[in-house]
């Protein structure tokens, strides 16, 4: 299964990372933009305007001449026109072209945890849960769908879906990013096999050092998963922030493409 597949770190590439102001969006724009030809052209889109934008500045320093385009956006706002003109008026305001690309990416990193504070059954508030899966489904579901139309003509195209393990088994107050986990794998199973040409990638990437896990670590209303996670900070328990793309960026190299691919990557070891 892992033939070399080459050229993909070769190609100019038009790419689009949700969630860049920190987190593992962070590590992932870095490491692309490290990677992929100087000549490939960015989008970072994330609701935060300051951590995109210092991201942005820190590698136009450490990249002399990348090109990369920040947008605030907001994936909860189900605003049609925001969807329907956000990548027509980035290539518009940048002068660029589809077809001047050899592949373009997305990266589907953006997504919010809930109120882990309740069980399921306290659940009862409309305005927190339609934003939860709007960010976490509906959105993304609209802009990847944005995305492609753009694309169509362009031959090398490359989903990731950043997925949890939360995707495919219980964690108690977490029921609501479950859900909204396991929904979009299928999404993309099904975008799968409806054009098996684009590229999907689901990602796991594991425990990761950040806000998020943070968060859950702080606020959960079960204190066996609140202990779980502490306990997370012995050595080689936890991932550093790097590492998980390390390893997916590695996956992303070595695999056919064509396919729907799911990666869990739940062994630090595997990357060390
Ligand atoms: N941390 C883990 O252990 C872990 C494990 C498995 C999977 N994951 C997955 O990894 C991905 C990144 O998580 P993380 O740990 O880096 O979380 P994080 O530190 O909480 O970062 C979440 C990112 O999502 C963005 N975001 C939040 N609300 C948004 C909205 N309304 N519209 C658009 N973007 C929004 C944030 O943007 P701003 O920066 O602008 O605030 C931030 O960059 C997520 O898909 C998560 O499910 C994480």
């Amino acid at each position: 299964m892992a033939t070399a597949l080459p050229g993909i770190l070769d190609k100019k590439s038009f790419v689009v990372i949700t969630g860049v102001g920190r987190g593992l969006g962070r590590s992932i724009a870095s490491k692309l933009v490290e990677k992929l030809p100087p000549s490939s052209f960015y989008v970072f889109l994330s609701p935060d305007h300051t951590g995109q934008e210092s991201l942005a500045g820190n590698l136009s320093t450490s990249h002399p001449g990348v090109r990369i385009r920040t947008e605030t956006f907001d994936q909860g706002k189900m605003d049609q026109q925001i969807f329907d003109n956000l990548f027509v008026d980035i290539l518009k305001n940048d002068n660029l072209e589809p077809e001047e690309f050899d592949q373009v990416i997305i990266v589907h990193n953006s997504a919010i945890v809930g109120d882990v504070s309740k069980h399921t059954w306290d659940l009862t508030e409309v305005t927190s849960l339609v934003h939860l899966f709007d960010v976490n489904i509906v959105g993304m579901i609209l802009l990847n769908a944005a995305f492609l139309k753009v694309f169509t003509e362009v031959t090398n195209r490359l989903i990731v879906n950043v997925t949890s393990g939360n995707a495919i088994r219980p964690y108690k107050t977490m029921s609501t990013y479950c859900a909204a986990k396991a929904a979009r794998d299928m999404f993309f199973r099904v975008l799968s096999s409806e054009d098996p040409s684009i590229r999907v990638i689901t990602y796991s990437p594991g425990h990761v050092d950040t806000d998020m896990l943070t968060y859950v670590r702080d606020n959960t209303a079960d204190k066996e998963l609140a202990d779980k996670i502490k306990g997370l900070h012995r050595p080689f328990t936890y991932m550093f922030i790097h590492r998980p793309f390390t390893c997916m960026f590695y996956r992303l190299v070595v695999y056919e493409p064509g396919v729907m691919m799911e990666m869990v990557n739940q062994n630090p070891k595997e990357i060390i």
